[in-house]
């Protein structure tokens, strides 16, 4: 049973998001996980300009994921920071060439998951989750959040992401704030338990 963590971050907070899905997922013995990067879409002199150089050097290593990969998978969890209340661009770009695959049905009754990072706390990180998962829908793919029984996402003590449609995180204006314990524990729930609700569906 292989599980796909594709995601883009620009400055390494959903790139960390994606590390503990992913650390997650490994808990489920049935699972073979790997860590995809999408297509980078932006020139380096605009992403010099945006500061981004230097923190997307964390994750050169991760291999980019083709627009076939997806179909080999069982289940598929992609991260993305909000852009306007919605997934970034990089990420719109490489769903939107996954035209074939919907075409032929590749990805229908697959397991689909959306985790996010926003700079601020009520910045959009519920409406890029779920407006997100209209994609994933359309694809046939059976979507699956982070349930309360992740209790993480219920404190209050702490400012925390983290919501029943899936793992989040809060990066600050600057992206000054990396994910929390708790932020990083919601993101380990959520990998393992697709991976889990993977594993049974695709003995
Ligand atoms: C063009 C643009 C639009 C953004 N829109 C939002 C937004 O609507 N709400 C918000 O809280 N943060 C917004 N951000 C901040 C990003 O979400 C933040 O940089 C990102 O979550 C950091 O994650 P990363 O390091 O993985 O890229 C925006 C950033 C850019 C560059």
């Amino acid at each position: 049973m292989k599980v796909l963590t594709v995601y883009y971050s620009m400055y390494g907070h959903i790139h960390q998001m994606a590390e503990a899905v992913s650390e997650g997922a490994e808990e489920v013995k049935e699972a073979a996980v790997e860590m995809r990067r999408v297509p980078e879409t932006l020139p380096e002199s605009v992403l010099g300009k945006m500061g981004a150089l230097e923190a997307q050097k964390q994750f050169a290593h991760v291999p980019v994921c083709s627009v076939e990969e997806l179909a080999s998978a069982d289940a598929i969890i992609f991260g993305t920071p909000t852009r306007f209340g919605n997934m970034c661009g990089q990420m719109r770009q490489f769903l939107d060439a996954t035209g074939q695959l919907w075409a032929t049905g590749a990805l229908v009754g697959k397991v689909g998951s959306v985790f996010a990072s926003s700079a601020t706390q009520h910045g959009g990180q519920e409406s890029t989750i779920l407006s997100f998962h209209i994609t994933l829908l359309h694809q046939g793919m059976i979507v699956v959040g982070l349930p309360y029984a992740f209790q993480g996402q219920t404190r209050i003590d702490e400012i925390t992401g983290g919501s029943p449609y899936g793992a989040s995180t809060i990066a600050g204006g600057k992206g000054e704030r990396m994910p929390s314990e708790n932020e990083l524990a919601a993101a380990r729930y959520q990998g393992k338990h697709v991976a889990t609700i993977a594993a049974k569906l695709f003995k």
